[in-house]
């Protein structure tokens, strides 16, 4: 399975408070046809939101690094040190061990993306503190033909197993190169914004809002069509093979 969205998966609770619908997760060999478990490094991307004036219950996770990326609404994210609001296209590394908050004062729900990063295998050493970065503060490049790339978070900024969390626009009527992966990585593009035709390898997705393609493997490639007169808007994250 390549593509799934939020819609497809039941609801459940984390952080007290927040309502967590999980698109996909790592592969469980006691599992292997649990619903959306199908990532390889990576332990799990979920679509969540906070009713309207709710907090979340305090949480830390010890054995766990998470980020958070804003989609919609107002939030404030709060730690023993920190206290700032957070907006759309915001992400947010919360290191292990950190006890965080999320608050929704607004009258409408704050809705958000959590991907997890596991530390028992994880290669790399997560951060120290948190770390709030919208999108919009990195500088806009252009790749495979017509990928606009905004970098949310990189390697550098103490990821523990994502090497890269992107927000990746195709604008109308363009088409990216076609390529290929194997299945030993993760690379997966959400839906936010517009919708276009994602072929993966000889299937062909119309991939719309709250949708996530998966595109490892892809053979001979994949690529994701703007076929619209609108721009279309994703969150991507990827974790590229050990080398
Ligand atoms: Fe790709």
């Amino acid at each position: 399975m390549e593509m799934r969205s939020w819609l497809q998966s039941p609801s459940s609770l984390t952080h007290g408070n927040i309502i967590r619908r999980e698109i996909f997760s790592k592969k469980d060999p006691d599992d292997p046809h649990k619903p959306g478990a199908i990532l390889n490094s990576i332990d799990s991307f979920s679509r969540c939101y906070l009713e309207s004036r709710i907090a979340s219950i305090p949480t830390s996770f010890d054995d766990r690094q998470l980020v958070f990326y804003v989609v919609d609404g107002d939030g404030i994210f709060e730690t023993a040190d920190l206290k700032q609001d957070v907006h759309e296209g915001d992400g947010i590394i919360v290191p292990p061990g950190t006890t965080h908050t999320l608050t929704n004062e607004a009258d409408t729900p704050l809705e958000f993306l959590i991907l997890e990063e596991a530390l028992a295998d994880a290669a790399g050493t997560p951060r120290e503190d948190v770390l709030i970065r919208n999108y919009r503060e990195n500088p806009l490049s252009q790749g495979h033909w017509t990928h606009l790339v905004h970098s949310i978070f990189g390697e550098a900024d103490g990821l523990a197993k994502l090497h890269f969390v992107l927000m990746v626009t195709i604008d109308a009527m363009q088409t990216p190169d076609t390529h290929g992966h194997a299945d030993d990585m993760d690379e997966v593009w959400y839906m936010l914004e517009g919708n276009g035709i994602h072929v993966v390898s000889q299937n062909v997705y119309r991939q719309v809002p709250g949708d996530a393609v998966s595109v490892a493997p892809s053979n001979p490639g994949h690529t994701l069509i703007n076929d619209t007169e609108e721009p279309l808007k994703t969150f991507y994250f990827r974790r590229s093979p050990d080398s």
